[in-house]
């Protein structure tokens, strides 16, 4: 797998439209916004022994054991797009986030932010940066959130303008409304989380970073929450990177999709290079006007092109499955009429779900 990790990355870089290039407070969009380079993270963590003997053993001398969490991972994204970070758990993700936004300082390799390092300009840094981890709140579990939002614009030295023209976009947006003067930890979690978006957006940053911003969100909190983040994306240029377990998120929202799993980067590419790289069959369902009897699952047809998966005789129905690399859906409907004439005929392709899967079991 390791060559082919290599080889599906194309590590590019992405020309942005100008309808990007959005005047006013969000201006200035242009150029590399986030570059890793050779990234790597490893903790040290303490072996824990069994037993009482165990841990008196631990406290003369500790035995430590290193967990590699990213390893040697590099990539650029340009401004204004909007990239997806998946991988199963522990794969790196959260890690490699943390170490974009300089919350982590890198074991090695470099992180750059808008030309910046955050591990050397910190503070110039966390102006550009917005970052949201869906699974802890960054807001004031005691105080109503419009404190919350207050406190950060103070904090970020936001004028009181830009406070207001935040507060009137935003609680239109996110329907802040709703609970704006309720106790964070009061919100539900749909509410919880619409509020720590909003929060990362305060001071306007031309980054942001979202661990599983949908993580535990109904259909419609998720509905709500990636129209928003388009909408950021699109009409304000902002660059977004976004980890999530729901690739319904990553199909919606991204045209470029980084995979890591045991914290090395598999894939970085565009959506429909990723499935097309899988080279998983596509199925093709055929609903015939009348069938040759004799048919079997398993029966090569068009010397090959393609194969019978399954035969429903009661509805004269035939899936074939075919491989997208050696031949095209008219190639296989043409041989198709060995079984009869199609009435019907309807195409399915292999997803983002399955095909992720196949990339990271067919590693090693
Ligand atoms: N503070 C830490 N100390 C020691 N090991 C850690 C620490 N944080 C993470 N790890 C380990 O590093 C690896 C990567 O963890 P990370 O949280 O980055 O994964 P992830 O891709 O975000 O996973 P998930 O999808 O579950 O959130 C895991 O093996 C994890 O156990
Ligand atoms: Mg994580």
């Amino acid at each position: 797998m390791e060559d082919r990790g290599v080889a599906l990355c194309e590590h590019r870089h992405v020309a942005i439209g100008a309808e990007k290039q959005e005047a006013g407070e969000w201006s200035g969009l242009s150029g590399a916004s986030v570059l890793a380079d050779e990234l790597s993270k490893v903790y040290r963590v303490a072996v824990r022994k069994p037993g009482f003997w165990g841990s008196v053993r631990q406290l003369v001398a500790s035995e430590t054991r290193d967990v590699i969490a990213v390893d040697d991972v590099s990539f650029s994204i340009d401004q204004g797009e909007f990239v997806g970070y998946i991988g199963p758990n522990g794969a790196g993700k959260s890690t490699t986030v943390k170490m974009l936004a300089g919350i982590l300082h890198p074991t090695s390799g470099h992180v750059q932010v808008k030309g910046l390092s955050p591990a050397r300009a910190r503070q110039e840094v966390a102006q550009q940066i917005g970052v949201v981890f869906g699974q802890r709140t960054q807001l004031w579990w005691d105080l109503p959130t419009v404190d919350s939002f207050e406190i950060l614009a103070a904090m970020y030295g936001v004028s009181p303008g830009d406070y207001k023209k935040f507060m009137d976009e935003f609680t239109d947006l996110l329907s802040l409304d709703e609970f704006l003067d309720t106790p964070v930890r009061r919100l539900s979690l749909g509410q919880r989380m619409r509020a720590d978006i909003a929060a990362a957006l305060i001071h306007r940053p031309r980054v942001l970073f979202l661990d599983e911003p949908t993580i535990g969100l109904d259909v419609v909190a998720k509905a709500q929450v990636r129209d928003f983040l388009s909408r950021m994306n699109r009409d304000h240029g902002v660059t977004i990177l976004l980890t999530t377990h729901d690739l319904r998120d990553i199909e919606e929202l991204c045209h470029r999709v980084m995979v890591i799993n045991h914290g090395r980067l598999m894939f970085d590419g565009g959506l429909e290079s990723l499935i097309a790289s899988a080279g998983l069959p596509a199925t093709m369902r055929l609903r015939l006007s009348s069938m040759i009897p004799e048919l079997a699952a398993g029966q090569a047809l068009g010397h090959g092109l393609c194969t019978i998966m399954s035969i429903d005789y009661s509805s004269r129905s035939v899936d074939l499955s075919f491989d997208r690399r050696k031949a095209s859906a008219a190639q296989v409907l043409i041989a198709a009429q060995e079984l009869g004439e199609v009435r019907d005929v309807s195409l399915v392709e292999a997803g983002m779900e399955e095909t992720v899967k196949w990339l990271l079991t067919s590693e090693g």
